[in-house]
């Protein structure tokens, strides 16, 4: 317990515990600091170089932060919103390479199973696997990705139209069609991978993998040792070959955070605390 749960709730209760959101990088967060600050105003804390912001979101007591780039960012990010802000669980946000053969920049890839790729202590351990724990992959929380879900789905509805005319013309690999929603593995690593030689041998060794990263896994894992439930949501950016970093960027800057406002904008809308 500490001192950011142990603030009262309506007649006296103990406040629900946080939800903890946390993306890379500030344009994967869209606008949900400002919405914040609308809503409940902000208090920030700084520890180990990253701001975490407490306060409210559609009445949703969050923490939300940067993890910056790669495993071990998210990971130490993730363990100081357990440790720090007793959060009751995880949601990561952020764009992602499409990896799936029917996954195209627009999509949106929400984990139901996250894997680190570059995991690999062989001979000792199967490739994979993370050793002393005897797994390589970890489950996202079904109601939580279930919600996500639903969220995206309801985003794609209103916005996903209107989101392909206006970015296909500025960003040539944006798919013209509605975007898609899809549910299943994300593979993380750290590594940006830009060629489509890399973007096959993922494929081969990972037949099912939808879109790769380089935060998901090292947040699931974290999580699992924790018992907390966590889930990612992913918007690709690029299709991860030679023509990622520039798809990548155009993608960062001009909507990525279009994307994750409105869907963390419906998925908070209907979130519930659960109980302490
Ligand atoms: N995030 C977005 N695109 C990516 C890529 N191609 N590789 C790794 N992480 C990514």
């Amino acid at each position: 317990m500490n001192s950011s749960s142990l603030q009262p709730g309506a007649a006296g209760q103990p406040a629900a515990r946080p939800l903890g959101v946390l993306a890379a990088l500030p344009q994967e967060l869209g606008d949900l600091i400002a919405t914040m600050q609308a809503e409940s105003g902000v208090v920030t804390r700084t520890l180990g170089r990253r701001d975490y912001h407490l306060g409210t979101v559609h009445g949703v007591p969050c923490v939300v932060t940067l993890a910056r780039v790669g495993k071990v960012a998210a990971a130490a990010t993730v363990s100081a919103l357990i440790h720090v802000f007793d959060v009751q669980a995880v949601v990561f946000t952020g764009v992602a390479g499409g990896v799936g053969p029917d996954v195209h920049v627009g999509d949106v890839v929400v984990g139901e199973t996250l894997l680190q790729h570059d995991m690999n202590a062989e001979p000792l351990f199967p490739r994979h696997e993370i050793p002393l724990l005897a797994r390589s992959r970890f489950n996202a929380d079904d109601a939580l990705a279930d919600a996500l879900a639903a969220a995206c789905e309801r985003f794609v509805a209103q916005e996903g139209a209107a989101l392909a005319e206006r970015f296909s013309a500025a960003l040539p690999r944006f798919k013209t069609a509605l975007p898609r929603v899809h549910r299943g593995l994300v593979i993380s690593g750290d590594q940006f991978v830009a060629s489509a030689a890399a973007v096959d041998a993922l494929r081969a060794a990972l037949p099912g993998a939808l879109a790769v990263e380089m935060e998901g896994a090292a947040i699931a894992q974290v999580c699992y040792e924790y018992d907390l439930p966590c889930a990612v949501v992913r918007t690709i950016s690029d299709t991860a070959d030679e023509h990622a970093s520039t798809s990548f960027s155009s993608f960062l800057t001009d909507i990525a955070g279009t994307y994750s406002t409105g869907i963390l904008r419906h998925f908070l809308a209907s979130y519930t605390p659960a109980g302490r």
